[in-house]
């Protein structure tokens, strides 16, 4: 047992979210030493280049390029793994665990793929493994699953967790562009980068979500177990449809029970316009939560960026520290268990939902018949067919179904593809119905 006069922290990494640490601390330490008790203290910021130029104010002999310098170091309490990717992270996180160090991540992917590993780590040294920035920034969405809606039984999170492209989406509808215009907009505005596959193809978003769905539903869910679908082949054209339907496009993390099993899925989604989630716009990120107690909430705000993250690292780093801090007795963490549970994921195939259908057709009387009984012939029942631009050659015809199983509108659409009258399977996207019948189920929320 030790006298704490200080919380000692090392920093691995000292990009936009290192930096935003360091600057938020430096910034605010006389509010968080007063909540704390005792001050937090850099030590040690490891960086992979010492020459490179960095915009916050910071003793160069804090710096270093050797890892050990932190991990060996034991004055360090607390571990800030903010390189990113999987190695070094995991190696690093996993060896200051061992050295009794407790260590907070934002780092999404290395929480997502062994998060496991990481907390089984933390629970055998008695130390913390928390990641609230790893998901939404700023949004303590990690901690309210976890802690302040802990007693609800936890039924849907759908959200907007990826930043890039709810700006991409965002700028198709407002301005009318298409998505190749959009995302020259974001990478020229910072908001995506040179290679965006990552935020586009859905991949962070699938990331997130294996990480919510961990926490909010107690069961280990991998990123590969997530159906991941990008915003690539998303078109004004559907964005337009989408309006005049009553809906926004917008790319939904979805984690949701479904009988005895959980559906996880990351795509773009119709999303009635009148739902909150509808009206999240920019870079802005947003969770919807729904617990059999509390009903239904959303949580908003900075889904990125060196401010809203290291709040998030930072109010972590302040969880572990008081508990350090209460007369210098050793912390004893809660644990996190998220494989104490059974709950299979769903297999795709069988998910219901309702669709967005968009084909282009030979424009001849009869064609909508013929497509129509293909619908049938599969098992998917049709609520309403949109066509325009009668007198061309080839027409745009729009059709949104009943909910109906992903397999069987898949066999629809194959049969589709083989009639001679339709050019062009043009678009297909999901349109989410869970959350309307919820918010009609709990009116009063
Ligand atoms: N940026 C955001 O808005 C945001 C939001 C939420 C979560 N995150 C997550 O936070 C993590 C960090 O993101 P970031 O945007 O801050 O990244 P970044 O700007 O690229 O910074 C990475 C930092 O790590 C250092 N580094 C990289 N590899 C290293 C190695 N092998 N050894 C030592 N140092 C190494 C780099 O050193 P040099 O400076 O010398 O190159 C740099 O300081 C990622 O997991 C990311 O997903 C980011």
């Amino acid at each position: 047992m030790r006298y704490v006069d200080a919380i000692r922290i090392g920093i691995l990494g000292c990009g936009t979210v290192g930096g935003g640490v360091v600057r938020v601390l430096a910034e605010n330490q006389d509010e968080i030493a007063r909540k704390l008790g005792v001050p937090i203290v850099v030590k040690k910021v490891l960086v992979k280049n010492l020459s490179k130029e960095r915009s916050i104010d910071l003793n160069p002999r804090v710096l270093t390029t050797n890892a050990g310098e932190i991990l060996d170091d034991d004055e360090i309490d607390v571990v800030v793994e903010v390189i990113g990717g999987v190695n070094p992270a995991k190696q690093y996180a996993l060896s200051a665990l061992d050295a009794g160090k407790h260590v907070v991540t934002a780092n999404k992917e290395l929480v997502a793929k062994h998060g496991r590993e990481l907390w089984e780590a933390a629970e055998r040294t008695r130390t913390a493994f928390r990641f609230e920035g790893s998901v939404a920034a700023g949004i303590p969405i990690i901690k309210a699953l976890h802690e302040c809606l802990a007693s609800n039984r936890i039924s849907e999170i759908s959200g907007i967790v990826n930043g890039t492209t709810n700006y991409i989406l965002t700028k198709m509808a407002r301005e009318g562009w298409e998505f190749e215009q959009a995302l020259a907009d974001a990478q020229h505005k910072g908001y995506a980068e040179s290679d965006p596959s990552s935020d586009i193809d859905g991949l962070d978003a699938a990331y997130k979500l294996a990480i919510l769905a961990s926490v909010g539903f107690g069961v280990e869910v991998a990123p590969g177990q997530i159906y991941t679908e990008g915003i690539r082949k998303v078109s004004k054209t559907d964005i337009q449809y989408a309006r005049e339907l009553g809906y926004e496009i917008k790319l939904l993390a979805i984690a949701k029970l479904d009988g005895e099993g959980l559906q996880v899925r990351v795509h773009p989604t119709f999303v009635p316009a009148w739902h909150p989630l509808a009206s999240v716009n920019d870079s802005f990120n947003a969770i919807f939560v729904r617990g059999n107690a509390v009903g239904s909430l959303m949580f908003y705000g900075r889904g990125a960026g060196a401010g809203p993250t290291a709040s998030a690292v930072l109010s972590d780093i302040m969880d572990v520290a008081r508990g350090l801090s209460h007369n210098g007795r050793h912390y004893r963490p809660e644990v996190f268990k998220p494989w104490g549970g059974r709950l299979d994921v769903q297999r795709m195939e069988e998910i219901e939902t309702r669709y967005y259908v968009r084909l282009q057709v030979v424009d001849r009387p009869g064609v909508l018949a013929v497509i129509a009984k293909a619908f049938g012939d599969n098992h998917v029942s049709l609520e309403s067919v949109i066509q325009k631009g009668t007198g061309s050659p080839v027409v745009g015809l729009v059709f949104i179904t009943h909910l109906v199983k992903e397999k069987n509108l898949r066999s629809a659409l194959a049969c589709i593809r083989t009639l001679s009258v339709v050019k062009e399977i043009a678009s297909v996207i999901r349109v989410e119905t869970g959350i309307e019948a919820d918010v009609q189920r709990y009116p009063h929320d």
